[in-house]
């Protein structure tokens, strides 16, 4: 290999070049092969983990103990409310302690710049576990789960993301597609476009690896012909709630239903959601949100569409455990 990820830290999506990028898909292919064969050999023995969430989280944190567990090392967990971190600690004096007793650290939390402080000033490697900014391990999963379900190579897959495109999400899979050469649409109303910060990073990339890249507020042009449709919430965490009013004016036109998958042309095409996904009444809030706006068939998708065979979002839950224990091996690893 001529690139070497050890002791690299992943803060954003384009912090890897495509062929390490390529080279994490293929490891996290094989660590999936042998935990299913049992055949998987431990590569982080001795090594303890850092697992700071000041978000709540159900993927990402099992994903990174899962994979620790099965791999030998040992974990910290830090919940919203278990640390100094930002309160009463800065992320600088954060970093000089955790980095002298840990080999690496995952932060969760909001600001770019707290993880990127972590980074700066740890010596340790840091994974970014989503910020409002980037959710650079999804995209592994992502990328991984697009390519199980298509016997195409990477560049000719097609994706759109539809929705809320200036959240982390949209961010995200603006970018990923972008660095790896893919045909890449986002898709949602002009005010929630990526700012022109985004849209650099993603133009920049697309020139060199030759990826297609439409950013438009028309589902038709969007999810002409793809072969997987995403989206996320509409109201990210830490966005206060009193946004849920205007985001659902905005983007009701942009929910994922059956007519936009027809409307792909593609009668294989698949959904792909992040999750936490809300398509019922079944938790608190999409029972709440259900009832103050009368969206009683679920709101960034329908619930016959998540509830349908072209769903592979579990999968895609799957894959980020077996994509973050890759990173962690190819990072850490003996
Ligand atoms: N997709 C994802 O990051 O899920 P969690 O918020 O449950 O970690
Ligand atoms: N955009 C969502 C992603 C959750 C995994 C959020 O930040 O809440």
């Amino acid at each position: 290999m001529s690139f070497n990820l050890r002791n690299r830290s992943l803060l954003t999506v384009q912090d890897y070049t495509p062929r390490e990028f390529k080279y994490l898909l293929q490891l996290a292919r094989d660590l999936k092969r042998a935990k299913y064969a049992r055949t998987e050999k431990k590569s982080l023995e001795g090594k303890e983990i850092c697992l700071i969430f000041e978000k709540t989280s159900t993927r990402t944190r099992c994903s990174f103990e899962v994979a620790c567990y099965d791999q030998g090392a040992n974990v910290t967990y830090l919940d919203p409310a278990g640390s100094q971190i930002g309160h009463k600690e800065s992320f600088k004096d954060t970093a000089r302690v955790l980095g002298r007793l840990y080999d690496a650290i995952e932060y969760r939390g909001s600001a770019q710049g707290g993880v990127e402080q972590l980074a700066k000033y740890a010596g340790v490697p840091v994974y970014n576990g989503l910020t409002d900014e980037y959710h650079p391990t999804q995209m592994i999963a992502d990328v991984m789960t697009m390519r199980e379900h298509s016997d195409k190579p990477i560049s000719e897959i097609k994706y759109a993301y539809v929705g809320d495109t200036r959240s982390n999400m949209g961010h995200s899979l603006l970018i990923v597609g972008c660095l790896l050469g893919m045909d890449v649409r986002i898709c949602g109303p002009k005010s929630l476009w990526p700012s022109d910060e985004y849209t650099k990073i993603a133009k920049d990339l697309a020139a060199k690896s030759g990826a297609r890249v439409t950013i438009t507020d028309d589902t038709a042009v969007a999810v002409k012909d793809v072969d997987f449709i995403h989206t996320d919430v509409w109201v990210s965490m830490g966005e206060p709630k009193e946004v849920w009013k205007e985001r659902i004016k905005l983007l009701t036109p942009y929910q994922v239903n059956a007519a936009l998958m027809k409307a792909s042309g593609n009668s294989q095409v698949k959904f792909m959601h992040c999750l936490p996904a809300f398509h019922d009444t079944e938790t608190v809030l999409g029972k709440q949100i259900a009832q103050d706006y009368g969206m009683s068939n679920g709101l960034e998708v329908t619930n016959d569409v998540f509830e349908s065979e072209a769903n592979v979002a579990f999968e895609q839950a799957e894959n980020r455990m077996h994509t973050i224990k890759a990173l962690l091996v190819a990072t850490l690893g003996d």
